[in-house]
């Protein structure tokens, strides 16, 4: 099944934030800035008032325009010079305010997803089990972008339409209160309908992003499966699925844009309207009063001042339709960034009670599992009444049919997780009391899935210990018999590994992880035994490698090679997260019980 990709509106998994909640938190950001703002609030103001005086302008303008046709030449010039002067005045003030609010965005952008970030860095392993990748890397970037793109343009639009609207109804008022009347009619008319269309035209939309993420979820598992596809021959149905994806997609698309561009004309016909009806009742209502004893209402020139004004007054109200959803998605996605930031971090045991030693991390040696009891989720116990004894320099192997509960034990030891019940005791200090990090530190891993970063080998095996000399980092790696095959790529040490590592096969790659945990030098180590297979050499230089990182440690495998089980000082076989036996290798011939009918039979156990 293709996984969604990223569907903002359909985020049920989300607990309900209030709106309330998440925009103070968003203004929280923004008024970090309190000096940019408080100067970038004063332009706005100034830049709107210049120019909600052109209409007055323009009307004195006409108005110099005598009754008998005189025209009074020094006050159109001086009243179109002076528009002049304010309509640039106001241009150049708005692209200044454009200038701040970007530079104000970008510091937000950059403040939120360093919080996020560094947020990330602090939660539970468990977090990421739970939560897409993909997911997490969308709120880091999309969300982020939306909640700024909004910030920067949907606020200085609403502060300034709301400038512009009290202005000129203000205005407005001024010169002939009579004709607002018309949009008593108009203006309901017009928020009515615009309400109508968003409600119509916004699931449309919600429906496309929907195609869109599936799309983009369908080509994601089409780029990471290729070998699987080709080898399977089914390239042509990967493509026949994807034309019906991709047509579902287009075609969601083309109903939204449809629909929604159904809504600008048909509103700017009913504004066109307002101004007809103005200019209507406005000539009409001068022509009536002009022969009266107390003069016309208004002059010509102030009626053309109302129709701009009026114009200017519906802009703003006209806006509100996309500015109430550009906040509407804005809200959607500070909701999913707050939800994460709000997501509880790994309890750091800063007021540990106990340590593990003086210096913090374990001296001796001396792990011991006591009794634990432990599951991913309340619904299901993966492990059931595990106790271990690996004494100091002695080497434990867990063995078991996959799903067996091997790599969770090894969770537990690394306090990824923690036990429902029972304790791990490291040289007899209970781990649940000392600092996290300590316990972690005195732990050398390396895992079932090798993890390199982008960036050079020598730096790959040096993640643990940034103060290693080079000598040092030669030696761990010609301990880990890689040294040889570093020596032979193209810029030896220095040589870059990409993102994912893929330019360097499996076999080397769980080599440079085992010479980074030889490198760190701790009392303990972990190895979760890859089960991919490598070819033979690989396998014996592995073997080597890992007896070489083994030395003088404590040792918790998981080994699927026999000879590598056969060397444990104790084997725990498990099944189903119980363990069934334990004892040595002969102990468990003796027994005849389960290992001696896997070791007979040879089933699950790569023999080498
Ligand atoms: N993050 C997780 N969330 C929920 N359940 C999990 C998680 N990781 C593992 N499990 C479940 O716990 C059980 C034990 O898994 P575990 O990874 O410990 O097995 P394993 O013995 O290491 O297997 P393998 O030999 O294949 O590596 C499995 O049934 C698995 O489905
Ligand atoms: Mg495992």
């Amino acid at each position: 099944m293709t996984k969604a990709y990223r569907i903002p509106e359909k985020d049920n998994s989300e607990t309900k934030m209030s709106k309330k909640s998440v925009i103070f938190r968003i203004l929280k950001y923004l008024f970090a800035y309190k000096g940019t703002l408080l100067i970038a609030a004063i332009i706005m103001v100034i830049s709107n008032f210049l120019s909600l005086l052109g209409p007055e302008l323009s009307g004195k303008a006409i108005d110099a325009i005598g009754e008998n046709g005189n025209v009074d030449m020094r006050s159109v010039l001086f009243y179109a010079g002076l528009m002049v002067v304010f309509y640039a005045g106001s241009a150049a003030l708005s692209y200044l305010l454009s200038v701040i609010m970007i530079s104000l965005s970008k510091s937000v952008t950059y403040r939120m997803r360093k919080d996020v970030f560094e947020h990330l860095c602090d939660l539970p392993v468990g977090y990421f089990d739970k939560n897409q990748s993909g997911d997490l890397v969308s709120r880091l970037t999309y969300d982020i972008d939306t909640v700024n793109a909004s910030l920067s343009n949907d606020l200085v639009h609403i502060l300034s339409g709301i400038i512009t609207v009290s202005v000129c109804a203000y205005k407005m008022f001024e010169i002939a209160p009579v004709l607002m009347l018309i949009f008593l009619v108009t203006i309901p008319a017009l928020i009515f309908f615009s309400r109508y269309r968003v409600k119509k035209v916004r699931p449309l939309f919600s429906y496309r992003s929907a195609k869109y993420g599936f799309l983009n979820g369908y080509a994601e598992e089409m780029l990471s499966g290729q070998k699987t596809i080709r080898a399977y021959s089914k390239e042509k149905v990967m493509i026949s699925r994807f034309d019906v994806h991709n047509d579902e997609a287009v075609e969601a698309e083309y109903n939204a844009d449809y629909q929604g561009c159904i809504l600008g004309p048909s509103v700017n016909f009913i504004n066109n309207i307002t101004l007809s009806l103005i200019g209507m009742f406005g000539v009409l209502i001068f022509i009536k009063t002009k022969g009266s004893p107390e003069g016309a209402m208004f002059t010509i020139g102030a009626l053309s001042s109302f129709i701009q004004y009026a114009r200017r007054f519906s802009g703003p109200i006209n806006e509100t339709a996309n500015i109430v959803s550009d906040i509407q998605s804005a809200i959607s996605a500070g909701g999913r960034i707050f939800k994460l930031l709000d997501e509880k971090c790994e309890p750091q045991n800063s007021d540990a009670t106990e340590k593990l030693s003086e210096s913090g991390i374990s001296e001796e040696g001396n792990l011991e599992v006591n009794d634990i009891t432990f599951g991913y989720t309340d619904e299901r116990t993966v492990l059931h009444n595990i106790f271990i004894d690996a004494p100091k320099r002695k080497t434990v192997a867990l063995v078991g049919a996959t799903g067996c509960g091997k790599t969770s034990i090894i969770n537990l030891l690394m306090r990824f997780y923690d036990p429902n019940s029972g304790e791990i005791l490291i040289d007899g200090t209970n781990t649940a009391k000392a600092p996290i990090s300590d316990v972690r530190r005195s732990f050398a891993m390396v895992l079932q899935d090798t993890w390199l970063f982008g960036g050079t080998v020598a730096e790959n095996i040096a993640y643990g210990r940034n103060d290693a000399t080079f000598e040092e980092i030669v030696e761990a790696a010609k301990t880990a018999k890689v040294h040889n095959f570093i020596e032979k790529l193209p810029d030896g040490y220095n040589t870059v590994i990409d993102e994912n590592g893929s330019n360097i096969s499996k076999g080397q790659k769980q080599l440079i992880t085992i010479a980074r945990a030889i490198l760190l030098d701790t009392p303990f180590l972990i190895l979760d035994e890859a089960t991919s297979n490598v070819d033979s050499h690989t396998e014996a230089l592995l073997h080597t490698a890992m007896d070489a990182a083994m030395k003088n440690k404590t040792c918790i495998i998981v080994a699927h090679r026999l000879s590598t089980i056969k060397n444990a000082d104790t084997i725990i076989v498990m099944d189903k997260g119980r363990i069934l036996e334990r004892g040595s290798h002969d102990e468990l011939l003796a027994l005849g019980g389960s290992y001696a009918s896997l070791y007979n039979s040879q089933f699950d156990l790569v023999s080498d």
